[in-house]
């Protein structure tokens, strides 16, 4: 497969590859293909030496006065700034927490405490659920009304007319998902942030699939909150949230009378992941070291990774959704590659349900998740509530010949 120049901004494939120790996994005689970075990708070893340093030679609680303490203070205070990097924020905009679902629930709590009946919240059907249940919530027991903004199941766009009449003077927040992390749409949130801002509303932006193939601007897309989740982008098992620092100041968050009155850390409730944030931090290091340049800042290093990942994805998801739409009894979905998306694709195969797909899928190496990943109201919409879809996404790591093998396996199940 041949690729754009501009990929030549990141590091070739192969070099990326050898710090993936989990890439030399068999499985039945197969080289194992990764495919299920929506759901999680694989960590590099420098991720993981970094946790592990951290614990065998950094370990203890915050703020005290010996060496362990004042190293985790001065690596947590580190994380926030490389977090911070990556989202094109200040680090006293950045708060750790254990996952963007937790934080999402925690973010609304606070936010629902001003709200009752008469405001509204504007969600949309093509989001994950972690985006939507904890603004349903608040519905249930506040009494808020929630606008779900339709999703075309055949353009896996959403209705930007319905989107305009949805937003109104009684909408207290926007809530929309950057990436479809089932279809692979990219939204346009700058214009959603707009349209909130311009009803006197705030804009609460879901990143987690978007994190690993965009690189985050808060300042372009406008937002006045996001979260996303490290393990999507290399990273552990930890969340983060940007939020514009007077808010992070004043919400109205359930804490501890003891706990700092001061952001960020007022957003973060009890001791924290300190190993997983400090890999969260070695996770943006690792993405930043991609660039081919050297002598950049660390933003600069991520603008250029970022271009050349996102032009190999390009490449990446243009075979594998023309290959799979090409075979007989293929239906994909989402955007084609022509419009903004991820390299992340579902597909179904006819008369097969999607577990026998992805068990057959399994046998040949090729690993990929199956279901509705809890992007449960737009699978529902293609027709998928029961079964499911199966979904393809591609990583750092995929190869061009990856990509041909899932290809040509898909081929002889649907044959
Ligand atoms: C788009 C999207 N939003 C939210 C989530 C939930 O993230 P977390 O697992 O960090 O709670 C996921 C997880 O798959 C996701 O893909």
């Amino acid at each position: 497969m041949t690729l754009s120049h501009a990929a030549d901004t990141a590091l070739p494939v192969e070099t990326i590859r050898s710090r993936f120790p989990a890439l030399g996994r068999q499985y039945e005689g197969h080289g194992v293909a990764y495919f299920d970075g929506p759901g999680g990708t694989q960590v590099p070893r420098e991720v993981v030496d970094a946790m592990a340093d951290y614990l065998l030679h950094h370990n203890a609680n915050t703020h005290w006065h010996f060496p362990t303490s004042l190293e985790t203070d001065q690596l947590l205070s580190e994380s926030r700034a490389a977090l911070a990097d990556l989202l094109n924020a200040s680090p006293a905009e950045i708060a750790f927490g254990n996952n963007m679902t937790t934080i999402a629930f925690h973010v609304s709590r606070a936010l629902g405490r001003g709200w009752g009946t008469g405001d509204e919240v504007v969600i949309t059907e093509l989001d994950h659920h972690a985006n939507v249940a904890p603004w349903q919530a608040l519905a249930k027991e506040r009494g808020v009304t929630l606008r779900a903004v339709r999703c075309d199941p055949a353009t896996g766009q959403l209705d930007w007319d319905d989107f305009e009449r949805a937003v109104t003077p009684r909408t207290r927040l926007v809530a929309i998902g950057a990436a479809s992390n089932a279809l692979g749409t990219i939204n346009d949130v700058a214009r959603a942030t707009a349209l909130a801002h311009g009803a006197g509303a705030l804009a609460f932006v879901d990143a987690v699939h978007y994190a690993p193939h965009q690189l985050v601007d808060v300042r372009a897309l406008g937002c006045d909150l996001l979260a996303c989740s490290a393990y999507k982008f290399y990273g552990p098992h930890v969340g983060v949230l940007y939020g514009r620092e007077d808010l992070l100041a004043s919400l109205d968050v359930p804490k501890l009378v003891p706990a700092p009155d001061t952001a960020p850390e007022r957003l973060e409730t009890g001791t924290q992941n300190h190993e997983g944030i400090v890999g969260a931090a070695a996770a943006v290091n690792f993405l930043a070291s991609l660039a081919t340049r050297p002598g950049l800042t660390r933003r600069q290093a991520l603008t250029a990774a970022f271009d050349g990942l996102h032009a190999r994805g390009q490449a990446l998801i243009t075979r594998l959704y023309t290959g799979l739409a090409a075979i007989d009894g293929v239906t994909v979905y989402g955007p084609p590659p022509s419009a903004p998306r991820t390299p992340t694709v579902a597909f179904v195969v006819a008369d097969r349900g999607s577990d026998e797909v992805a068990r057959e899928l399994v046998s040949r190496g090729l690993f990929l998740s199956n279901g509705d990943f809890y992007a449960t109201t737009i699978v529902e919409r293609l027709g998928h509530g029961a079964d499911g879809v199966v979904r393809a996404g591609c990583a750092c790591y995929t190869t061009g010949e990856e990509v041909e093998r899932l290809v040509a396996a898909v081929g002889e199940i649907a044959a």
